[in-house]
Formats: structure tokens, sequence, C-alpha cells
């Protein structure tokens, strides 16, 4: 069971204790990214926002990342009777990239372009929102619990303890199954809860741990009597299709289209 830096032989029991050269370069470098990713998200007015929703009970504390990107960080958390996933959003122009235009227009009437501050506090309410309508129209989604400026607090979709896997890098036990509950899902947010995507992907799909679909990253979203609505979720339909037909499904972005509830929006599909 010893490392095989040590051919044929036991360890001496200083060579144990101490580091090896390479291994204290990795920590080095470990260390290092890991004091820039706290810098780059934890500046002082989200940590303010953290210790203030730790003091209101939402979590106990963060743990580590589940994942990080340009425009923010998914972390675990613990919580009051188990996990949670707290997703803070990076202060400044990163945002931009994300904002698709039919959202800026929105977001314009709580925010000028200019303060960027205000727009991601203003995105994080547009996600935790989303998420409530979403929950509240049993659409699968993490239950919101709460945000704060430019911090979520919401439901840990994981499996003891580890984080469920996107359906883009998950293997789909039974795609027939998972098809069927996809468009139950989205013709669910369509006709109940009366919201578009707007950026469904596999990226932004979990797989749940019954092997149903669990929808992320909803801010984009758009109600259905939207002008724009019948557009995105034609959208979002057709990238779905493509990668549904990869796992062998005979659908098409028409047909998903029509399951995921379009013939039904307001403004024609
Ligand atoms: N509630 C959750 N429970 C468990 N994992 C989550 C949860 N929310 C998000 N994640 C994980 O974090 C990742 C990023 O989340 P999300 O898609 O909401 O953020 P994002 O801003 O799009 O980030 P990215 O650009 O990295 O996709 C997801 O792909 C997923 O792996
Ligand atoms: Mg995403």
């Amino acid at each position: 069971m010893w490392p095989d830096r040590y051919p044929g032989r036991m360890p001496r029991p200083e060579e144990l204790l101490f580091p090896t050269r390479k291994e204290r370069f990795e920590d080095r470098r470990k260390e290092r990214e890991h004091r820039k990713l706290a810098g780059e998200f934890f500046d002082h007015p989200t940590l303010l926002a953290v210790s203030r929703l730790i003091s209101q009970g939402q979590f106990e504390s963060l743990e580590f990342p589940i994942s990080t990107g340009k425009e923010g960080g998914v972390f675990r958390a613990t919580g009051p009777g188990g996990f949670r996933a707290v997703k803070v959003y990076r202060i400044g122009n990163a945002i931009f990239r994300r904002l698709p235009p039919h959202a800026l227009e929105d977001l314009r009437r709580e925010a000028s372009v200019r303060n960027y501050a205000r727009l991601v506090y203003a995105w994080t309410r547009r996600e935790y929102t989303t998420l409530g309508r979403l929950y509240d129209a049993h659409v699968r989604v993490p239950q919101p619990y709460g945000f704060l400026r430019n911090v979520l607090v919401m439901e840990f979709i994981g499996v003891g303890g580890l984080p469920c896997p996107r359906v883009r890098d998950a293997v789909i036990p039974d795609p027939t199954v998972f098809y069927a509950d996809l468009t139950e899902q989205m013709h669910r947010m369509t006709v109940e809860a009366k919201l578009v995507h707007g950026d469904l992907s596999p990226y932004n799909v979990l797989l749940g741990e019954d092997g149903r679909a669990v929808l992320i990253d909803v801010a984009s979203s758009v109600a259905t009597d939207h002008p724009q609505a019948a557009g995105l979720l034609r959208r979002d339909t057709a990238h779905f299709a493509r990668f549904l037909k990869k796992l062998g499904i005979d659908t098409s972005p028409e047909e998903l289209f029509a399951r995921a509830g379009g013939n039904e929006l307001p403004h024609g599909g």
C-alpha cells in the first residue's frame, strides 16, 4: 500500500513526515488556486451577505465549491437538516456574458446598466423568485430558501453528499424514462408556471437520484406572454432534441416543442 515512490522498500519515518518536492509544489499550486478563488468571489460585501445569511439560519457554513465559472460559483454548505447549495454571483462585468437581451430589458428597470453590483443583485433575485414560482408549480427545481444581494441559498441536489451530475456528463440509466420526465417538467413549466427557461441545455439539467430531470440555472426565464417566449422555447427544444437523439430517443425539435407545451403559448409557436 506504500506509494510507489519507495519501490521495493518501506519508507523511513522522516520520509513520511516531510512532503516530497513534487507534493510541496502541488500543495502550493492548490493553495494559490484556493486563495485566488476566495479573493475573487468573497469580496467584503459578499462576505457580509454570507454572514448575514448564516445568522438568519439559512446555512451553517460553506464547505467547498461544486462548480466555479467566470460569473460565479456554487458551493456546498451545511445547513439545518442536511446540505444546501449556495450560489454566489461574482460582482463585476462578467455578468454581461450571461445576460440575454430579453433579461437585460427587465433588469434595466431595476438597476442602471453601469451599476454592476445592482445588476447582479437583481439577477440573483430573479433566480430566486423564478425558482419559487417553478417550485410552487411542482416543476423539479432546487427549492429556494433565501437570498441576499449576490448570494442565493437553495436545496442541494445530491446523493450521499455528492452533487448530482449534469445530464451532459451523466450516464442516463433509462433514456425513455428520462425523456418522458423531461417533457413533463417542461410542459409543467410552460403551462402551470407560465415560464420558458430560455437557457435550457444538457448543462442546466441535473440527473436526479431517481434518474429524472432537475432543472437549474433558471434566471434567464421569461413569462410565456413575453413576445420572445415562443422563439426561446424553440431554441431550448432544438438544443435538447439534438442531445436526446444522441441518447437514441426518436424525437425532433418540433415534437419536443409540442410536448413542452409550445403550441399552448399565448403568442403561438
Ligand atoms: N442546487 C444544486 N445542487 C447541486 N449542484 C448544483 C446546484 N445548483 C448548481 N449546481 C452545480 O453547479 C453548476 C453550476 O450551476 P449553474 O448552472 O446554476 O450556474 P452557472 O452560473 O450556469 O455556472 P456555469 O457557468 O459554471 O454553468 C451546475 O452545473 C451543477 O453542477
Ligand atoms: Mg449553468
